[in-house]
């Protein structure tokens, strides 16, 4: 029976820490706004001379070093993220350079905040249908703040950087209650207008002014993106638990894209999920977009919260408006 398996994980988050109190400092916030309607205490900024491509390939070599292969190994890396180093090559181009993976296929996804879920589709389709290959690397990263509009209190005080890797693997064994059980992913364009950033430029610092800042930053209806992060979160969620004759008492713990608490509370009380089985971490991190699952998993395992055999369900949902669900038995 082959099965794919995601053998190692990986992420890294910059070292540079940027707290609701220096918020106050930028715009007219408080912490305790932040904390009431997000639940996110502090972020992590890049330097100027970080890119996505950096946080990435650090990610990709602690997933690496946790699946006990090296570059070599690899035969293919997706990279989901909206804040690429550059319009092209793509970021997984430059991530296969850095990790010294010769002459391997590399592309990125733009999924948004679903980003990683799509990706993690895309990969496992890969190993399933193409018997050459045997691991494949699935990167989320980003800079978010590279897009953010720093002088929009309402959307600056949401997102950070960083990112989180996976090794996924074709595995044979007797036992198909494995690894990746299922994927679901979905969109619709027609609400794309509630959260877009027009023009994409990389490498902006904190504070510097553009000419047409509704081109170049986020741009988002909160509230509307709240209600419907909630809605397809759900839906998502219920839909892949339900094709795979599962309910929520099969789960272990869960882990949502890490946008605002509030959304994750709702999420939990609409769905009868016990609070302990939520993983959170956006205390620390912000809405990392793309990254925010894949490093809510390394950690979620670092702090014990995931142990084998473990049914893991993971909701994503973003701008697109994008979604996706994945259903992963921990090996
Ligand atoms: O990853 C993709 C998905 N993204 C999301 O899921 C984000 C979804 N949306 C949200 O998380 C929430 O809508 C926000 C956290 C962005 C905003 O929370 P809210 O409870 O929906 O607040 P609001 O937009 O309704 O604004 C309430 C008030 C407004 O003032 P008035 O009109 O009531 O006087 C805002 O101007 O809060 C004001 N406000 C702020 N006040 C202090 C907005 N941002 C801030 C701020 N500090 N940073």
């Amino acid at each position: 029976m082959e099965r794919v398996i995601i053998k190692g994980v990986g992420s890294y988050i910059p070292e540079c820490v940027l707290s609701n109190a220096d918020l106050e400092g930028m715009v007219d916030t408080t912490s305790e706004w932040i904390v009431t309607r997000t639940g996110i205490e502090s972020r992590r900024i890049c330097l100027d001379t970080e890119m996505a491509s950096d946080l990435g390939c650090e990610a990709a070599r602690r997933a690496l070093e946790n699946a006990n292969i090296s570059g070599c190994d690899i035969d293919l890396i997706i990279v989901a993220t909206v804040t690429p180093d550059m319009r092209f090559p793509a970021t997984a181009c430059i991530i296969q350079e850095k990790l010294g993976c010769v002459d391997i296929p590399c592309f990125d996804v733009n999924a948004v905040c679903s980003g990683f879920i799509y990706a993690l589709d895309v990969a496992r389709n890969f190993l399933l249908n193409n018997s050459k290959m045997k691991n494949v690397l699935v990167i989320g990263t980003e800079k978010m703040s590279s897009i953010v509009d720093w002088e929009d209190r309402s959307t600056c005080v949401l997102f950070g950087d960083g990112a989180g890797a996976v090794i996924l693997s074709r595995d044979v064994g007797e036992d198909s209650d494995a690894g990746i059980l299922d994927v679901l992913v979905g969109a619709n364009g027609s609400l794309g207008r509630l959260l877009h950033c027009p023009i994409h430029e990389s490498a902006g610092p904190i504070g510097v002014s553009r000419t047409d800042q509704n081109k170049y930053f986020i741009r988002m209806e909160g509230r509307e993106v709240f209600k419907e992060a909630i809605k397809r979160m759900c839906s998502v969620a219920e839909d892949v638990l339900l094709r795979n004759n599962l309910t929520i008492d099969d789960i272990a713990c869960v882990i949502p894209h890490q946008a605002n608490m509030r959304i994750i509370s709702a999420i939990a009380d609409r769905m009868e999920i016990p609070m302990e089985k939520m993983f959170i971490n956006l205390q620390h991190t912000g809405n990392t977009s793309a990254a925010s699952i894949p490093i809510a998993i390394d950690e979620a395992l670092q702090n014990g919260k995931i142990q084998s055999e473990d049914l893991i369900l993971t909701i994503a949902f973003g701008a697109g408006m994008t979604w996706g669900a994945a259903l992963i038995r921990w090996k």
